[in-house]
């Protein structure tokens, strides 16, 4: 009997992921005999989960909101030294030596640039927030040879994740300086994620020399009209999914992922959405 390889996302909540859509269309682009589902996983279930996923013979897991730091809590699961160093687990691979631990959301982010045409090595990139998403960029893009600023609401956390990765850190308040300075900004908050969101800085700060990466991907923010209105670059979050998506299936499978599958399916799931379909 032929075993069908299982795939998943956990996370709470989890009903609006597009990781299914998207990692399925690539199972079927790739003729792997796998499925992929998403599962409502709460942070205190994540080690049950993830020992029951294990015991049934699981390929390969996501880990989302709110379950990417909580892992690093977990001891039989072994984070590779990025994931260690971000301090959160977004992809689990199961293999006949253990559960290994991966973050490819900077590798998503970095590629999402790249493709844009935006360089960021020897670049001064001004990264918006603290948090995990925030973690995962500034390390990889601090990789790069980024110069990186990290303004955050919260300035303690502004400047503990400034420490870490060699950066300047600073609060909201100084957006004014900082954004008309900065090569590239990165939105690595929510704010934007829901219309009526208040802007996070004015679009008057921005110029055409810029390029500006809004992580949220769910719709046009403010902050990425703001950026077209001023000639800048203006990337959303989609391509960030992909990518990083594309790695976890590679890091599962071991073959090249199809990330124009990949980015189709993201695009009809949105579209679906929109049209209140999805
Ligand atoms: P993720 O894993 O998506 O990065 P997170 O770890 O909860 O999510 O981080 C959310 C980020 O968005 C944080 O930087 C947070 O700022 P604080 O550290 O000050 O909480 C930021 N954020 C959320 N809501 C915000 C708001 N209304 N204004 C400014 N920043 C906000």
């Amino acid at each position: 009997m032929i075993i069908m390889k299982i795939f998943g996302i956990f996370g709470d909540p989890i009903e609006h992921s597009l990781s299914p859509a998207m990692q399925n269309a690539a199972l079927r682009a790739l003729g792997e005999d796998g499925c992929y589902h998403a599962f409502r996983v709460l942070q205190k279930d994540l080690e049950t989960a993830l020992c029951g996923a294990a015991a049934m013979g699981f390929s390969g897991l996501n880990l989302t909101i709110p379950l990417k730091e909580k892992a690093m809590e977990l001891d039989f699961l072994r984070p590779d030294p990025l994931a260690q160093a971000i301090g959160a687990v977004n992809t689990v691979a199961f293999g006949p030596q253990g559960v290994d631990g991966y973050n490819t959301d900077g590798w998503g982010a970095l590629l999402a640039l790249q493709d844009a045409g935006v360089e960021v090595r020897g670049k001064n990139v001004l990264i918006i927030g603290a948090g995990g998403a925030a973690r995962a960029i500034a390390y990889t893009l601090a990789q790069e040879g980024a110069g990186i600023s990290i303004a955050n609401r919260n300035e303690k956390k502004a400047n503990e994740l400034a420490g870490l990765v060699g950066a300047k850190g600073f609060s909201l308040l100084e957006l004014d300086r900082l954004v008309p300075q900065a090569d590239t900004v990165i939105n690595c908050t929510s704010v934007g994620m829901r219309a009526g969101d208040p802007r996070l800085l004015e679009g008057r700060l921005l110029s055409s020399r810029q390029a500006v990466f809004d992580i949220v991907y769910n719709r046009e923010t403010e902050l990425l009209q703001d950026a077209r209105g001023a000639g800048a670059v203006a990337l959303d979050g989609v391509m960030m999914l992909v990518y990083q998506g594309a790695k976890a299936l590679e890091i599962w499978t071991g073959k090249n992922a199809p990330a124009d599958v990949m980015e189709r399916a993201v695009r009809e799931a949105l579209a679906a959405r929109r049209a209140g379909r999805g």
